[in-house]
């Protein structure tokens, strides 16, 4: 039985993960400290639902050296997925300390510690912001990552230098992993889908950049937890995997599926390109492929079902 603490446990991501890692029989204790960048709400019903299943969740920052320390010792884990951070790319802009905090400082925190542990792995988020102002579409692993778009991207291509230098000196196992927007039930709430999901039910307008044009890689929260899970049993040296879904949809096409989901209209409002948001975005998937045998399959018709359905019951119960 794998041993595995997943910090960020009451995110988004987190939250499916260690539901899904329970469910395949490992044990799993969680890491958060439920910030309030949202809804602190919605952390604390995913934690109701985690603690259901017996996860517990240690409240705690992972800057929190010695509680990090407790706990890998004292229930002997053998994997740490290491999902919690500053998201968001707008918010980069309002709260830079928080990115250098949680995504800098406490990630080097985090390695400080796993390298005085023999055997621990770690699988860690890094994001497609790493690929930034690329212009060479899909974005592969073995393009450049020298020209992130913003702060937040720039803090998760450092954490892939930094893990770099540990796997190098300390001979930790690590994995990154190039999340491409996430989405599905239990989502974020500062993300478009989300907002646009709101605002078209209560008949708002909702904030379209330039033409709408923009390509996003909309990736389910299910296909991302099953690559995610492949990444830790192949975890031994130091790799880089896009988790995204080789598919990527207009933002215009995205909004016609969601207003057919809602049964709604929605009211655009078009407003200049936010400087900071990357235009395209679109994953090669070949190696995750070929090494993690990652073969994303839910389309945006059944995941925007799944999350609509998820968000009408949220809703009314908030
Ligand atoms: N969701 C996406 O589309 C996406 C895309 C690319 C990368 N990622 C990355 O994946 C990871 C998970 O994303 P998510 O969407 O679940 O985000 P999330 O914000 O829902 O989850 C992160 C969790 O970490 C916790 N946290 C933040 N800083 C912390 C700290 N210093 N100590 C302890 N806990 C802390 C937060 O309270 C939150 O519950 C993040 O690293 C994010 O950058 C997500």
């Amino acid at each position: 039985m794998k041993k595995i603490l997943v910090t960020g446990a009451c995110g988004f991501i987190g939250f499916h993960l260690s539901s899904a890692l329970k469910k395949r029989d490992n044990f799993v204790i969680g890491l958060d400290n439920y910030n309030s960048y949202y809804d602190q709400n919605l952390k604390y019903q995913r934690e109701k639902v985690l603690n259901e299943q017996d996860i517990n969740i240690v409240n705690a920052d992972i800057n929190d050296k010695d509680i990090v320390r407790k706990i890998l010792e004292k229930n002997k884990i053998d994997t740490v997925v290491h999902l919690a951070a500053q998201a968001g790319v707008r918010y980069s802009f309002e709260n830079p300390d928080a990115y250098v905090s949680s995504n800098l400082v406490g990630f080097v925190n985090l390695l400080e510690v796993l390298k005085s542990f023999k055997n621990i792995k770690l699988v860690f988020a890094s994001s497609s912001s790493v690929y930034g102002l690329n212009e060479k579409i899909p974005f592969s692993t073995d393009d450049k990552t020298d020209s992130p778009a913003n702060l937040y991207g720039a803090t998760k291509k450092a954490n892939e230098s930094i893990a770099y230098a540990y796997h190098n000196l300390f001979q930790i196992p690590i994995v990154a992993l190039r999340y491409f927007t996430v989405y599905g039930p239990y989502g974020r709430p500062d993300m478009a889908y989300f907002k646009f999901t709101k605002s078209i039910l209560e008949e708002k307008p909702i904030e379209i950049f330039g033409d709408g044009n923009m390509l996003r890689d909309f990736t389910y929260i299910d296909d991302a937890v099953e690559g995610t899970i492949s990444a830790i049993d192949y975890c031994n040296k130091f790799d880089i995997f896009n988790i995204g879904n080789n598919k990527p949809v207009k933002l215009m096409d995205f909004i016609s599926v969601l207003e057919k989901h809602l049964g709604k209209k929605a009211k655009l409002k078009h407003i200049p390109v936010f400087k900071g948001e990357m235009l395209k975005t679109y994953a090669d998937i070949i190696k995750s492929q070929e090494k993690l045998n990652f073969n994303p399959k839910t389309s945006i018709e059944e995941g925007l079902k799944h999350f609509v359905k998820w968000y009408k019951s949220y809703q009314k119960d908030n």
